[in-house]
């Protein structure tokens, strides 16, 4: 496993990740690849060490796959649930964290819909002592690394199954459609897209893709056949109702008529152009459901296998040289 080219305490967003730190997470996350394939998929990386799951707000994939990534890297798990929490008695979210870090967690995983929390609890963890190390499962609109990684690892394995790496991307077309405007997802890609050297193309409404998106190096698009035109990869994204509050687009269905991904949209593509999506999808909304559900199309389920490895190879890496 590579660990040498690895200082980094926390993971908060891939801002400033270099092309160096991208390869050794896509490296270390081929070789537990690999370990997820054996009859024991279970290593001992991380015995002892406790990885705390603070999800203060939904998730299904993010929240689970940390956890079995966890597991299977022999960590003690806790689950946090804000439901039934002490939140509800009014305690803070700082003093939620300091009772984890008070329990011994070695890390959390830190989900909040507000942006910013997980780099607070990160200086406040920092200030008790720099024992935790902090991982951003996603924070409102700002960030979220780990599936950025995740979806950087799905984009280059077909590439180079052997050996993923970020220059594998180098002048490839890659389309993101949808609403751009509430995706972490979306900011997260373009960070490790942009120094991957793919050539970025955004499309959606006018209300959902800001202007502001061009300083992130990608090209702009109110209509979809520009974007997807010989693109080699296409990432479509979830419509975030639950985040407009206000009417951005007249209806869901008109929105699938101007911009959801279907074959027919498909064939302005490369012939062979691969669909992805980071999950929960509106079924035909963004995507049609039969082209979701299509294993020549699709790399959706890809995705979440490799969650967990790209999660395994992140706590690990976090986790090396640390007692
Ligand atoms: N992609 C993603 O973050 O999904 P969840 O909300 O289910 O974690």
């Amino acid at each position: 496993m590579a660990t040498a080219s690895w200082n980094r305490h926390h993971v908060l967003s891939l801002a400033d990740f270099t092309p160096t730190e991208f390869n050794t997470v896509l490296q270390t996350a081929n070789s537990f690849r690999e370990v997820l394939t054996r009859r024991t998929k279970k290593v001992p990386t991380l015995q002892a060490r406790v990885v705390a799951n603070l999800f203060f707000e939904s998730s299904t994939r993010t929240r689970n796959s940390f956890e079995l990534a966890a597991k299977r890297l022999s960590a003690d798990i806790l689950n946090f649930a804000p439901g039934t929490s002490a939140l509800s008695k009014g305690e803070t979210i700082l003093d939620t964290a300091k009772t984890f870090w008070a329990m011994g967690a070695d890390f959390m995983v830190i989900r909040h819909r507000e942006a910013g929390v997980p780099q607070a609890i990160a200086a406040e963890m920092d200030r008790l002592g720099g024992q935790v190390g902090i991982l951003n499962a996603g924070d409102g609109w700002h960030e979220h690394p780990s599936q950025g990684l995740l979806d950087l690892f799905t984009l280059c394995t077909p590439l180079d199954p052997e050996q993923p790496r970020l220059e594998l991307l180098a002048g490839k077309k890659i389309a993101i459609v949808g609403d751009i405007l509430h995706s972490r997802v979306a900011r997260s890609n373009l960070w490790s897209l942009r120094a991957s050297g793919a050539e970025v193309h955004l499309a959606g409404p006018p209300t959902l893709l800001p202007l502001e998106f061009a300083n992130y190096g990608a090209k702009l698009h109110w209509q979809i056949e520009p974007a997807l035109a010989e693109a080699d990869f296409v990432m479509t994204l979830r419509l975030q109702k639950e985040r407009m509050g206000q009417h951005l687009i007249p209806s869901l269905r008109e929105y699938h008529l101007q911009f959801g991904i279907t074959r027919d949209r498909l064939r302005l593509c490369k012939p062979d152009v691969k669909v992805l999506h980071p999950g929960p999808v509106n079924r035909g909304v963004e995507i049609s459901s039969d082209l979701m559900d299509d294993p020549a199309l699709s790399l959706i389920p890809q995705q979440v296998t490799n969650g967990v490895a790209v999660r395994m190879a992140l706590l690990y890496l976090m986790g090396s040289g640390r007692v």
